[in-house]
């Protein structure tokens, strides 16, 4: 028997559920949502259709992970056949051979030496996954005092305790007071006195990755285990990092025997017009998380790619004993692993990389238009990825970039709101028209919601 009808508005499409109390929604202000539901119930290339019929524009590439496009024939292709030849199969002690086969192409793409693949089923789980490993690294050089690890304000590196505890972005950890011990932060890299409105990299700012020299004053080096930073923090609101900035801070890990972590999960994948961040700032860490774009968001999978020297290091002592004692019942799993190849063979034929590397400045250009509204205080732009800041109105926080996110999404257009910032990272299959009507529909709500 149907339960009684919970949402108000009559005229949603039947075959969405007649009771939504039942399921708790993440990071989604559920009662909010519930008054006024919004249904995904397909999606192909550039659009979603709603339940109630209307193709709305993804302009945030799902979140940030559908780079591909919606519904590839290849990918879509490949999973079917997968889960119909072999469903699951453990990956402790027994192996398979795509997971093999997967490591071996990432390896192909990832910078030199970064060529050890560990595979996880999130963003979250790589990052963890990362720190775990910078820890067994030192221990197992015995080198066990360096048990810091430090993440930078305003970083986003999931919802994990280990991905908290480095993150930065307050409302993500004041819920949950208890964080892991020994993390410190940097500090961030926004200086919109002086940067506002930079096209790609802003030019201030190298001398904010000294503040790793501070740690490094009242910690001493010989406590810190590994620097942790996204490339692009693009979560918090696209902050695009100095010019000079990832170098100085490799610079000092270097120096200081602190490895350093760039956690990819959004940058990689051709978000940057390269393969990984990495490529475009010439700037290679030491371990590298992925997810997201890794498998075109079909299936959940994250990776974490590590310079060979922390697989060999922690390939020694005897055989018969594991020597990284983590792993996760779905690690490699078949699936992700089908959907992972494919994904690779469509940004690899279809050239999707250089595809958003040629749009980068016509994406650039046309998100820069929006500079002359008297609400916008920043305009932030690099590879496919773009952050327009916005002033707060008197009624709070966050209010207007959230209106402006729902009068996009009324106007067909789907993008995605942090604190006043709007973020725009559309497929990597994204056209000219389709770049003009992301910046022309966000101008419009702009305007509408003053
Ligand atoms: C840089 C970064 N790291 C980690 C994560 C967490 O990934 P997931 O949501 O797959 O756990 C995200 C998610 O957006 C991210 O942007």
């Amino acid at each position: 028997m149907l339960k009684e009808v919970k949402y108000p508005n009559e005229d949603i499409n039947q075959n969405i559920p007649n009771d939504l109390e039942s399921y708790w929604m993440p990071y989604t202000t559920n009662r909010r949502f519930k008054k006024n539901p919004k249904f995904f119930v397909s999606a192909k290339d550039m659009y979603y259709t709603t339940s109630d019929n209307k193709k709305v524009l993804d302009g945030m590439a799902g979140l940030w992970c559908v780079n591909a496009g919606h519904c590839r024939p290849r990918i879509v292709q490949a999973v079917q056949e997968q889960v119909a030849e072999m469903d699951y199969s453990t990956a402790f002690n027994m192996g398979h051979p795509k997971a093999f086969i997967l490591a071996n192409k990432l390896a192909e793409i990832l910078p030199k030496d970064i060529d050890k693949v560990f595979y996880t089923n999130s963003g979250s789980e790589a990052v963890d996954t990362a720190l775990k490993m910078a820890l067994a690294y030192h221990n197992a050089n015995g080198d066990s005092r360096r048990i810091r690890l430090i993440g930078r304000a305003r970083g986003y590196h999931g919802v994990g305790f280990g991905g908290m505890s480095v993150g930065g972005m307050v409302v993500n950890r004041k819920q949950f007071p208890n964080h892991l011990p020994g993390v410190d932060h940097l500090q961030d890299t926004h200086i919109p006195e002086k940067n506002a409105f930079s096209k790609g990299q802003p030019k201030y700012g190298a001398e904010r990755a000294h503040s790793l020299v501070d740690l490094i004053n009242l910690h001493d080096a010989s406590t810190i285990a590994a620097v942790i930073v996204e490339p692009v923090a693009c979560s918090t609101g696209v902050l695009v990092p100095p010019i000079g900035y990832l170098e100085e801070l490799r610079e000092i890990c270097t120096k200081n025997g602190i490895l350093l972590i760039f956690d990819e999960v959004i940058c990689g994948f051709g978000r940057m017009g390269k393969a990984f961040a990495a490529d475009k700032f010439n700037v290679i860490p030491d371990i590298m998380t992925m997810a997201k774009g890794i498998t075109n968001a079909t299936v959940p999978m994250g990776a974490v790619a590590t310079h060979k020297k922390i697989y060999d290091t922690l390939m020694t002592g005897p055989e018969h004993i594991v020597e990284l004692f983590h792993g996760y019942t779905y690690s490699g799993h078949p699936l992700a692993c089908a959907a992972a190849l494919a994904t690779l063979e469509e940004y690899e034929v279809e050239n999707l990389f250089e595809k958003a590397e040629n749009m980068e400045l016509f994406f650039q250009e046309n998100a820069h238009m929006l500079k002359d509204l008297d609400s916008v205080v920043d305009i932030r732009t690099i590879g496919l990825a773009a952050g327009i800041e916005l002033k707060s109105r008197d009624d709070g926080f966050g209010k207007r970039a959230y209106d402006v996110f729902d009068n996009c999404f009324e106007n067909n257009l789907l993008t995605r709101f942090t604190g006043e910032t709007i973020a725009v990272s559309p497929p990597l299959i994204v056209n000219k028209d389709e770049v003009k009507i992301i910046f022309e529909t966000i101008r419009s709500a702009i305007l509408e919601v003053e």
